[in-house]
């Protein structure tokens, strides 16, 4: 059931909304306890943002979980990371399925344990049928390494013949992207106070509208999304174009 039943879809609003889900380390500073309880916290925040959803008209939902620079953390912090999204996947896979949310991720799965690639096979597999809300888990993404692993395949596909590269344009690019069957991004929400997209959706967001918000991710609400979604609806997005 929608906690705020008064929060309803906006004419002009976003059709894909995707989050750098950033500040879940201040959020537990700021109360004292370990980075890992700032993540766990953050965690839970999810599941409101995706069944909000519906409610607010959005289509796909893409949320950054972690990056390929999020290595450099320390090995307690990484290992805490993959433990959660273990444990993460296999809890919310049936709450997440049953709400015919299809789930998909993106990122390079090479650096990933065993155990969370089956998981995320898993659940991509049990809602691939699913029709409503589509969310995109960026795990291990980074945009530089997309670009990279994309433009590796385009050249694979060159030498052998499949592919000309007179016929290569931004049609093509993209193609080969994770992100391939998604549509770009509409509006690019950061949390934490961060004026920067460290490395996310670097293709895909050259038309985006951002939201920079100083609310940490742990705190973020459905109706704050909601508030976000009304404003990018005033927003007048002109893609190099002049008013008619
Ligand atoms: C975002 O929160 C989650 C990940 C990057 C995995 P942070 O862990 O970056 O939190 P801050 O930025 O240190 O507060
Ligand atoms: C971006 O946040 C990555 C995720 C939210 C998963 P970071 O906290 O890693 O970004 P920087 O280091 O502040 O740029
Ligand atoms: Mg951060």
């Amino acid at each position: 059931m929608p906690k705020d039943p008064d929060i309803a879809a906006h004419p002009h609003g976003p059709g894909h909304v995707a989050i750098i889900m950033d500040g879940n380390g201040r959020w537990a500073q700021a109360r004292g306890r370990p980075r890992l309880f700032g993540h766990h916290a953050g965690a839970r925040r999810v599941r409101e943002v995706v069944e909000a959803c519906p409610r607010l008209g959005i289509k796909y939902l893409t949320i950054f979980a972690f990056s390929t620079e999020n290595w450099k953390r320390t090995q307690v912090e990484v290992a805490g990371l993959m433990s959660l999204f273990r444990r993460y996947i296999a809890k919310e896979m049936q709450a997440i399925a049953a709400n015919n949310v299809r789930v998909r991720f993106i990122g390079d799965r090479v650096r990933l344990d065993k155990k969370l690639i089956a998981l995320m096979d898993q659940l991509e597999q049990e809602t691939g049928g699913n029709t409503g809300t589509q969310l995109t888990i960026a795990l291990n993404y980074g945009g530089r390494d997309e670009v990279a692993r994309a433009t590796k395949r385009l050249a694979q596909d060159v030498a052998d013949g499949r592919l000309r590269p007179e016929d290569v344009d931004e049609e093509t690019l993209p193609k080969y992207l994770d992100t391939h069957v998604l549509p770009d991004p509409d509006l690019v929400i950061r949390t934490s106070g961060e004026a920067r997209i460290s490395n996310f959706l670097l293709w895909q967001s050259a038309y985006a509208e951002y939201e920079f918000i100083d609310t940490l991710w742990p705190d973020f609400t459905a109706d704050e999304l909601s508030r976000l979604c009304q404003s990018y609806g005033a927003r007048d997005r002109r893609f190099g174009s002049v008013k008619a």
